[in-house]
């Protein structure tokens, strides 16, 4: 099963490309508002319990699934299927984490579009003295803009396979390299500036102090879905980075390090904005608007305010563009793989795709605002709810399924080399506990819970 293809340069490398996959807007922009909305501590207990029983085990299965395979995702669950004896039918589980991770983009883009705007805004002052209501207004004017929207997401999709177009090596590898230590040295001085200035105790108690009367049903749940779209699982991006790596990286450590990465930067950067919220007696509960209408005012307020402010959004851009390159590396893999395109005119033809989706998504926020697709949701959120809450579990669950059941024992054991003991207890989750928690995700979704 070898083929002449990239590979990282070292598993560091490996490292900092799926570490910088999985730390994106869902850790800066969903994991504080999340906790803010479902009421801090409890969520952030039951999301570390999710990432330590569900999400390393998972992980740990998608990288052994690429390394093995050492193809695209499509082409890896079929060749992987063969291999197991069993029906060629799983490469749809490819096809499905393909379009997952196109359809993910378009809105993704669309956001991160947003957080290069507010870049701009920061450095232009405009924080200083925002109010409450002159931050809410600034951020509806600027959503019901189609043209300046369709702007910063056309930047975003040019900055995402403008990486893509050049490949493992001079693309993802030195992006990663170059974005990712920049993304924890900007973060060290935020929590820094935070921690002199915010209101730290009070966000540490807020997101620390258990209070378990909280923990509801609907807390656990979107805590797992969170953990699953966090760690960037289910939809092939891991699994096409594991196929780039070599076979004498430790799957296991390396797993436990980008689960722990992922999670602290989560942490981190909640603490650093919920000290800056607090300090402000501003409310932690806004929902999706926290970083672009209650953030602003409390940088506006503070002494450096407009540099602190530009350095966050800098940090959200970062990380949004190093998950974005994964989104759409699993399509550009598979179509240069499997036609005569090379890898530039198959970035060319997914970024056209992604943006022509992306506009789309963008009108739902004016012109478009009253389209409705599935369940009755605007453009926007039917592809956020189908991709995170359908498409990423589905893909994870038949991942699981495929490892732990149909997969030859040995050929496993040997991918992951870990202790018999560690073994059992991997293989244990991975066949009873990973897709039971995520059948009770969809169980809940339906209404039958
Ligand atoms: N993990 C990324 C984030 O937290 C999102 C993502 C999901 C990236 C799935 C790739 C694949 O923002």
């Amino acid at each position: 099963m070898s083929q002449a293809r990239s590979h990282w340069s070292n598993r560091w490398t490996f490292m900092l490309a799926t570490a910088g996959s999985a730390i994106g807007l869902g850790n800066i922009w969903k994991f504080p508002y999340m906790t803010g909305v479902n009421g801090g501590s409890a969520f952030v207990l039951v999301f570390l319990a999710c990432i330590a029983i569900v999400g390393i085990p998972l992980m740990m299965c998608e990288i052994m699934l690429g390394r093995r395979a050492q193809r695209n995702p499509i082409d890896g669950m079929h060749a992987l299927a063969q291999e197991a004896g069993s029906s060629r039918h799983w490469k749809w589980v490819g096809v499905m984490g393909l379009f997952a991770g196109i359809l993910i983009l378009a809105f993704y883009s669309v956001i991160a579009g947003w957080i290069l705007h507010y870049v701009v805004e920061a450095a232009r002052g405009s924080f200083i003295g925002m109010d409450g209501e002159r931050a809410a207004s600034a951020f509806q004017q600027f959503l019901a803009s189609p043209v300046e929207l369709a702007l910063w997401h056309t930047m975003f999709i040019g900055m995402t396979l403008g990486v893509v177009a050049r490949g493992v090596n001079a693309g993802l590898e030195q992006a990663n390299k170059i974005l990712m230590p920049s993304l924890f040295a900007i973060l060290l001085v935020l929590l820094g500036y935070s921690m002199s200035v915010g209101d730290f105790h009070a966000a540490l108690h807020f997101m620390f102090t258990p209070d378990f009367s909280k923990v509801t049903p609907t807390a656990v749940l979107s805590a797992l879905g969170h953990a699953f779209f966090s760690l960037s699982l289910g939809m092939g991006a891991v699994m096409v980075y594991g196929s780039y790596l070599q076979r004498h990286v430790s799957i296991a450590r390396t797993s436990i390090y980008i689960a722990l990465a992922d999670t602290l930067v989560g942490l981190l950067v909640g603490i650093a904005i919920f000290a800056l919220v607090f300090a402000n007696h501003l409310e932690p509960g806004a929902g999706p608007g926290l970083i672009f209408q209650t953030l602003p005012i409390a940088f506006g307020r503070m002494p450096m305010g407009t540099i602190m402010g530009v350095l966050f959004f800098v940090l959200v851009a970062f990380a949004a563009w190093t998950s974005a390159i994964s989104l759409v590396e699993p399509a550009v893999a598979w179509i240069t793989e499997n036609s005569r395109l090379n890898r530039k005119q198959s970035a060319w033809l997914i970024g056209i795709a992604d943006w022509l989706l992306g506009i789309a998504v963008l009108l739902s926020f004016n012109l478009w605002q009253d389209i409705r697709l599935l369940f009755g949701l605007g453009i926007f959120d039917t592809l956020d709810k189908l991709t995170t809450t359908i498409m990423l579990p589905l893909g994870g669950l038949c991942m699981a399924v495929f490892a732990g059941w149909y997969m030859k024992t040995s050929h496993v054991a040997e991918e992951l080399d870990i202790s018999p003991l560690a073994y059992r207890a991997w293989r244990f989750t991975i066949r009873y506990i990973s897709p039971l928690a995520i059948v009770a995700i969809f169980l809940y979704l339906t209404g039958l819970l």
